[in-house]
């Protein structure tokens, strides 16, 4: 395992959970070395969303698991090394925590550790419709770094199901990251 596919992936309490287990299960099965930090919200939105075991089979897919309140753990340091950090779903809240570098638990903390060390940190920031707040903390995030990268179907691509559309937002989401991995989203070879 090389530092190069080693990749954080950040679950918070926006709607949208299973865009980041979708990304987990990508990442795990390329040969990626995964963190997974789930927010305490993100505990309640999977069980909702999902289903009561989500959570769990989430956490058996991760290749390694950190408590939000672990702000001792490995992803807490710059000194150890990752690929990138994917936060999918991003509420506002954590939105504006990493925005702020309010880093008062691990996802916030590691997501802020991405932006010192610069490092790529993606945001599939959830929410609709925005206020003029939430704007200025994606300008804000994006300033220091961070893409945002809002969860929005590609509908050109003609879904069938919503797991194409959370399927392929995960693929793009990963391409984001430009790691050395294939690309994994079909790029579009234009209208015939
Ligand atoms: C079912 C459900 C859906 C939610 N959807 C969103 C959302 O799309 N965007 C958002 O910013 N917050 C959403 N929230 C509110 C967040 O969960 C709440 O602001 C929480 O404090 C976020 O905490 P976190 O950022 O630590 O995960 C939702 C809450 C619930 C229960």
């Amino acid at each position: 395992m090389t530092i190069g596919s080693r990749v954080v992936v950040g679950i918070s309490g926006a709607s949208g959970a299973m865009l980041g287990i979708r990304i987990l299960e990508l990442l795990t099965a390329a040969g990626c070395e995964t963190h997974l930090v789930v927010s305490t919200s993100a505990e309640r939105t999977i069980a909702h969303e999902i289903g009561p075991d989500a959570l769990h089979q989430a956490r058996m897919v991760a290749t390694h698991c950190h408590a939000i309140e672990n702000v001792g753990a490995t992803i807490a340091s710059g000194s150890f090394r990752t690929a990138g950090m994917v936060v999918a779903p991003c509420s506002m809240r954590t939105l504006s925590a990493i925005a702020s570098s309010a880093a008062d638990n691990l996802l916030v903390r590691a997501a802020d550790v991405h932006l010192k060390e610069r490092r790529r940190l993606v945001l599939l920031t959830r929410e609709t419709p925005l206020h003029l707040g939430h704007i200025r903390m994606m300008a804000l995030a994006t300033e220091m770094g961070a893409i945002i990268a809002p969860p929005v179907p590609a509908y050109y691509r003609r879904p069938q199901t919503v797991m194409d559309i959370i399927d392929h937002t995960a693929r793009r989401a990963i391409d984001l990251l430009n790691l050395d991995l294939h690309a994994l989203a079909e790029p579009w070879d234009g209208l015939r």
